[in-house]
């Protein structure tokens, strides 16, 4: 039997093994930006800490939430008392059906026809990560990701991970905290033919920043023209507005623009179900054949990453959506979510006017989905931080899904403090 021998070096206790350890040259990684601020902020001893770093929805109490309807639908699936068997390579069929109906409609003749190759993916994020690696195997341009400026902190490293090159396209006008139509316009006029572009669906992350329905009509035509892939990311789909429907129009329009577009979505943030990893990801195709041919390259990528989906999150989601009755109460308990986040806006911008404040704030009320880019500088930033303990990240963005009627008016007066 090998014996483990321990030896004290520099104070370090360290496993002595026959060879020197393989690792020596792996450098310290630095520590994930947002997991960082959650670090610094349980530590922090101020009674008054709030923490606006991490997108997930907190209730006014500033608690996680369990979506009732999830509590309902979980308790189902239970008393199935299903099989803990493996799912198949491309996820559970009535998950990937339904999550492809709300999406794209359940008239949609891209589901009557079959045009859809879903797979259940990992949450939003391994939805995307499957997609660039069909991309990375398959796509037959040029295999450049054109991301808006800025993104979600992870779409650069799921591309790059995957072997795809990443150039920007001008997204953001930090002079009027909302979008640069036209820079954005201008750039996506100058992206080589058949380039591959990537589009937040609903709910910009970080920005909170979307354009308007005439805006995403325009943007279509543009993309037309130049021939590019869409590959759209739902994250977000209802928190905006509480209307499902409402929230997936752009992705709608691309499809009635005979786009043939990738979509990732996520039920982390709309269902509540983070930890359960419940996503899908689609490529729209020209023909049912193409789809089984899709469909068949996807599932030898599944099976080599992560050989089949888990079922717990997926079968909760299929649950509800299959049910009218667990598929309203979820749509009531949605908008609970979205016109909280909205009364939380429209209170921290009256705060900050109570305050005194004379800078123009319109932003916090035109931003949309779950976080604002409040404009505050990293040195108001580490300022909001050091005097008021209110932790987000250095680029300025809040979650506001962690504001609640308690702490609104502390946040207003801190911001108001390091802003005027
Ligand atoms: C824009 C965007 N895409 C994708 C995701 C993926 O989230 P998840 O992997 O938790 O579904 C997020 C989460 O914050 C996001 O903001």
């Amino acid at each position: 039997m090998q014996r483990n021998k321990f030896l004290k070096v520099f104070g370090t206790v360290r496993r002595v093994r026959n060879s020197s350890t393989w690792w020596q040259n792996v450098e310290q990684g630095p520590p994930d930006p947002i997991m960082g601020v959650v670090e610094a902020f349980k530590k922090d001893k101020n009674p008054k800490k709030v923490n606006l770093s991490v997108g997930a929805y907190r209730t006014d109490e500033g608690k996680p939430y369990v979506l009732p309807c999830v509590r309902k639908a979980e308790a189902l699936v239970i008393d199935k008392k299903l099989d803990k068997e493996y799912a198949p390579i491309q996820g559970i069929a009535e998950f990937n059906e339904q999550s492809a109906k709300l999406a794209f409609g359940s008239e949609s003749y891209i589901i009557q026809h079959g045009f859809n190759a879903t797979v259940q993916g990992l949450s939003g994020t391994g939805s995307l990560r499957m997609g660039a690696a069909f991309l990375a195997s398959f796509f037959p341009g040029p295999k450049v990701v054109y991301l808006p400026n800025p993104t979600w902190a992870n779409h650069t490293p799921i591309f790059k991970h995957s072997g795809l090159d990443l150039k920007t396209y001008k997204y953001y006008d930090p002079n009027s905290c909302s979008l640069d139509f036209c820079g954005m316009m201008e750039d996506i006029s100058n992206i080589p033919q058949k380039s591959i572009i990537l589009l937040h669906a609903i709910a910009h992350n970080p920005t909170g920043v979307d354009p308007s329905q005439e805006q995403w009509m325009e943007i279509s035509e543009a993309i037309k023209k130049k021939n590019l892939l869409v590959f759209f990311d739902m994250a977000y789909q209802g928190f905006v507005s509480g209307d499902l429907d409402a929230d997936a129009a752009s992705v709608r329009l691309f499809i009635d623009e005979c786009h043939p577009i990738l979509l990732a979505q996520s039920f982390a943030k709309n269902m509540g179900l983070y930890g359960e990893r419940a996503g899908a990801f689609t490529v729209i195709t020209d023909s049912k054949e193409e789809t089984a041919r899709v469909l068949s390259q996807l599932k030898i990528l599944i099976r080599a990453m992560y050989s089949n989906p888990p079922v717990h999150g997926a079968r909760i989601v299929a649950e509800i959506l299959k049910s009218p009755e667990l598929t309203c109460q979820w749509k009531d308990e949605l908008k609970g979510m979205a016109d909280r986040i909205m009364a939380m806006r429209k209170k921290l911008k009256q705060g900050l006017e109570k305050e005194g404040s004379t800078r123009n704030w319109d932003h916090i009320t035109n931003q949309r989905g779950m976080f604002c880019f409040t404009g505050l500088k990293p040195e108001q930033v580490k300022k909001l931080t050091a005097e008021f303990s209110i932790y987000l990240t250095m680029n300025g963005r809040i979650s506001i899904a962690g504001v609640g009627s308690k702490n609104v008016d502390y946040l207003a007066h801190a911001i108001h403090q390091v802003s005027k």
